[in-house]
């Protein structure tokens, strides 16, 4: 089949394999490059001892996960296990792009000596925990760091059966404000109605840290988690323009939620002398966050203001700077005073946010947007699908089974 792009409403519904697996060639190509030649300065160097050389990644076949995973292989040599969830290809029909993407991951990490492997299923479910607990026991014995990189609109109990659905929205009064679509250059005014107090629950059920702690204690108890083992999940703060739609929405108290379940998972990890911790990364384009009302606008000027100060990171440099920088160094871990990882520290840093804001104020509605990058976000946004990709040829008839 020919497979062109299909966006209805910032959902990608087609992924094209060439593409994803250019998208992962690139992304291992600037690792190994900084890794062993050092690049950029702002990149250490990888302090090879500290490296976790066995890694699961829970969400790790797109965004924030699949980088943490690349990072992890080809900095440390570490051999992963992934899980995600995927819809496999079919004759007439493409794959997601995490299930190219991991495929392409795994010819590579395998070719280049290591273990690679993945469980394709609903992570909150206990059926694929338990198969997870196999492959670790099986393929790698037990594992030195698990990184949670969820984002899902919805999770059933395991316990109950109950169906959960997070919600992006305010907290007790609408929010309006300018929003782009992605592809559309013209902003809007948006308004968002509040969520009622079931849906913020809700949400915190789907995106807070009650399924993480379930992981931990459940691999814990399996004794599949080394002595000094760590955990990562990610959060995200941002500006306070968006404050009411995330920081203070239901996804912020979801994030609230996931942030305080780390303290209670270190003392769970102490016996083992482990560590759990969240990091706050950056805005970026990702499955998950282009479907954030007002976010898009943001990130279309974050992006163009940190273009021009040359601070704008990609998914994978942002987890090279956590692990190298934060993670796995001599010297102590940092953190914030909440006991945070922080590698947003470049997007909030004042001048940017400042500059952001002065931009965010000339926007009108019905106009296009000024003084933006939505061109490079949009650019993004199709290279995460295997998209625009100047030397592919998009018109070639292929089978989309094969990566
Ligand atoms: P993404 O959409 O690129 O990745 C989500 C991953 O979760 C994918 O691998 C997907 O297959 C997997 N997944 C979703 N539902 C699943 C299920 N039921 N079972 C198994 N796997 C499932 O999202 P992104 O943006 O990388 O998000 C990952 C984490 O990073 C989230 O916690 C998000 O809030 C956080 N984050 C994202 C930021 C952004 O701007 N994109 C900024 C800071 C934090």
């Amino acid at each position: 089949m020919i497979i062109t792009k299909k966006v209805m409403r910032n959902v990608s519904l087609t992924a094209h394999p060439a593409g994803c697996k250019r998208y992962v060639q690139q992304q291992i190509a600037w690792v190994k490059n900084q890794a062993q030649n050092g690049v950029d300065a702002r990149y250490p160097k990888p302090t090879a001892e500290m490296l976790p050389r066995r890694v699961l990644v829970i969400g790790g076949s797109t965004g924030y996960g699949l980088s943490s995973r690349i990072v992890a292989a080809y900095t440390g040599g570490a051999d992963t296990i992934n899980v995600s969830f995927e819809r496999e290809p079919a004759e007439k029909k493409t794959a997601t792009p995490g299930w190219y993407n991991t495929m392409a991951f795994e010819q590579q990490a395998q070719k280049d000596g290591m273990k690679a492997s993945s469980v394709f299923g609903d992570a909150f479910s206990t059926a694929i925990k338990e198969e997870t607990a196999r492959k670790i026991k099986e393929e790698l014995g037990q594992v030195d760091l698990v990184i949670y990189s969820l984002a899902s609109p919805l999770r059933n109990d395991p316990v109950t059966g109950e169906t959960y659905r997070s919600v992006l929205k305010p907290i007790g009064k609408p929010f309006t404000a300018l929003s782009v679509d992605l592809g559309d250059d013209v902003v809007k005014q948006a308004t968002i109605d509040p969520a009622t107090d079931e849906q913020v629950q809700d949400t915190i059920k789907v995106m807070g840290g009650e399924d993480w702690m379930l992981w931990i204690d459940f691999l814990l108890a399996q004794n599949l988690l080394a002595t000094g083992a760590m955990t990562v999940a990610y959060s995200y703060i941002g500006p306070r323009i968006t404050y009411p739609v995330y920081r203070e929405g239901t996804i912020g108290k979801a994030k609230e939620h996931l942030e305080n379940s780390a303290s209670a998972l270190t003392n769970k990890l102490e016996a083992i002398g482990g560590k759990a911790f969240v990091s706050v990364n950056k805005a970026l384009v990702t499955r998950a966050s282009a479907v954030i009302p007002v976010v898009p606008l943001y990130m279309a000027l974050l992006y163009q203001v940190m273009k021009e100060k040359h601070i704008h990171e990609h998914c994978t440099q942002q987890i090279y700077r956590l692990f190298h920088s934060r993670l796995y160094t001599k010297d102590e871990i940092p953190t914030d005073q909440e006991g945070r990882l922080r590698v947003d520290d470049w997007e909030m840093l004042e001048e940017v946010q400042k500059e952001v804001e002065r931009r965010w104020a000339l926007q009108k509605e019905g106009q296009p947007l000024l003084q933006g990058d939505l061109d490079g976000v949009m650019e993004e946004y199709e290279h995460i699908h295997g998209f625009g990709f100047p030397d592919i040829d998009y018109q070639a008839d292929i089978d989309p089974r094969i990566v």
